[in-house]
């Protein structure tokens, strides 16, 4: 049987729960979601260092793009609207930064702490219109659990 969405959820929160520290727990969410879901052709963790975005542990081809600023790319403006931002289709988007010429399209979850950005989940696909409600309504729920593990000890 396929895994489900559901079945991802509690392998990342069970990886992130085991984690000893929050860098680990970014690392290991990374990996389940890479390993698990097929279409997702580069994930990664941006962390947000004042004005800037930096990349964190990814899995997928190295992207060019290891420091963005809040008014740059799609990670830029998901970081500053403080919202999900799903873009079916990257190459109709001005505001895309091309990190791999196979993309598609890309979502951009912000991971929240309060009113504050700690920095952002990035999926890129090879698919147009890979993520739905289902890829956001995940990912979100990731981006709470290492917001949750960034404030422990
Ligand atoms: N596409 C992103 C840049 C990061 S790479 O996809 C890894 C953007 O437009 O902000």
């Amino acid at each position: 049987m396929a895994v489900t969405y559901d079945d991802v959820l509690t392998g990342v929160r069970a990886a992130i729960e085991h984690a000893a520290s929050y860098p680990e727990a970014m690392l290991q969410a990374v990996n389940v979601l890479k390993e698990q879901m097929p279409d997702y052709s580069w994930v990664g963790i941006y962390m947000l260092e004042g004005e800037e975005l930096i990349l964190g542990p990814y899995r997928g081809k190295p992207s060019p793009h290891t420091h963005i600023l809040l008014n740059q790319g799609i990670c830029g403006a998901a970081a500053s609207t403080k919202e999900t931002i799903i873009v079916d289709d990257v190459d109709a988007d001005a505001r895309y930064l091309a990190c791999s010429l196979e993309t598609r399209s890309e979502i951009v979850v912000p991971i929240m702490r309060g009113a504050d950005v700690l920095g952002e989940i990035d999926v890129d696909s090879d698919k147009k219109a890979a993520f739905g409600p289902a890829d956001r309504d995940l990912l979100e729920a990731v981006a709470t659990l290492l917001a949750r593990k960034s404030g422990q000890p």
